[in-house]
């Protein structure tokens, strides 16, 4: 089954518990990432839980691997759900990452520990690195290694996760922002609708802006919804 992911990129804690409460019976998941961290803190993610939700904590850890070993555990210990580090922070990172993980007990072991690959707001135009690849052949080479390493998942477009897929086993988990309704002109670039998503195999879809930003945020996501359970109906 799909999921969304709604991203409470807000830069008031309040206004996130807020508008968390009016979503509360739309889904079951919620993102919190650098902006709301940043301003709201742990308590932050303590309150979204209390509030029932799952929490992905995005803060895509670059760091590292005894830094970002502490920062699993630290993560774990607030009650992340879902985390996200940095692929491109090599195997010792990485390692470290699943070590501060195995280190857990009880429910709280179950953190999804996610890879990040290339930025959705990113093409080709966009790499910092010379690289004659395309970016689909960059993500599905990191995804990869993510999933070799064991890692839990990984972060691509839902334009790589196919790919992504077929390369991995149905338990690695294909978490896909740059999703979009329609044609919308923002940072995103690598952006697919939430029914091509959902036919390109990912598990969860991450939505920001199309919900938050929308003058009817629950009408927005009901129909996201309604068009993800219409499109999975197709290939039954
Ligand atoms: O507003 P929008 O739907 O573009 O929000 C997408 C969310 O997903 C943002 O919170 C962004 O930080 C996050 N994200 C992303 N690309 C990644 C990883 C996370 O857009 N590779």
């Amino acid at each position: 089954m799909t999921e969304v992911i709604i991203a409470l990129d807000f830069d008031d804690p309040e206004n996130a518990v807020d508008f968390a409460h009016k979503i509360k019976n739309e889904t079951s998941w919620v993102k919190v990432g650098l902006e709301l961290f940043i301003r709201g803190g742990p308590e932050v993610v303590v309150r979204l839980k209390q509030m029932g939700f799952y929490v992905f904590l995005d803060l895509k850890l670059l760091d590292i691997p005894n830094t970002v070993s502490g920062a699993v555990s630290s993560s774990v210990d607030i009650g992340a759900d879902m985390l996200t580090l940095h692929i491109l922070g090599g195997e010792k990172m990485i390692q470290a990452a699943i070590n501060a993980k195995n280190r857990t007990t009880g429910e709280k072991s179950k953190i999804i520990l996610l890879g990040v690959t290339l930025l959705t707001s990113m093409d080709q135009d966009d790499l910092p690195w010379p690289d004659r690849r395309d970016t689909g052949e960059i993500v599905c080479d990191l995804a990869r290694r993510a999933h070799t390493l064991g890692l839990d998942g990984c972060v691509c477009s839902g334009l790589e996760a196919g790919r992504i897929r077929k390369m991995t086993d149905r338990d690695f988990y294909l978490v896909t922002p740059g999703i979009r309704l329609e044609p919308a002109k923002d940072d995103q670039k690598r952006v697919v609708t939430p029914e091509q998503a959902q036919a390109s195999g990912a598990d969860f879809l991450v939505i920001g802006r199309p919900v938050i930003k929308n003058a009817d945020p629950v009408h927005a996501l009901r129909e996201i919804k309604k068009r993800l359970t219409r499109n999975s109906e197709k290939f039954q």
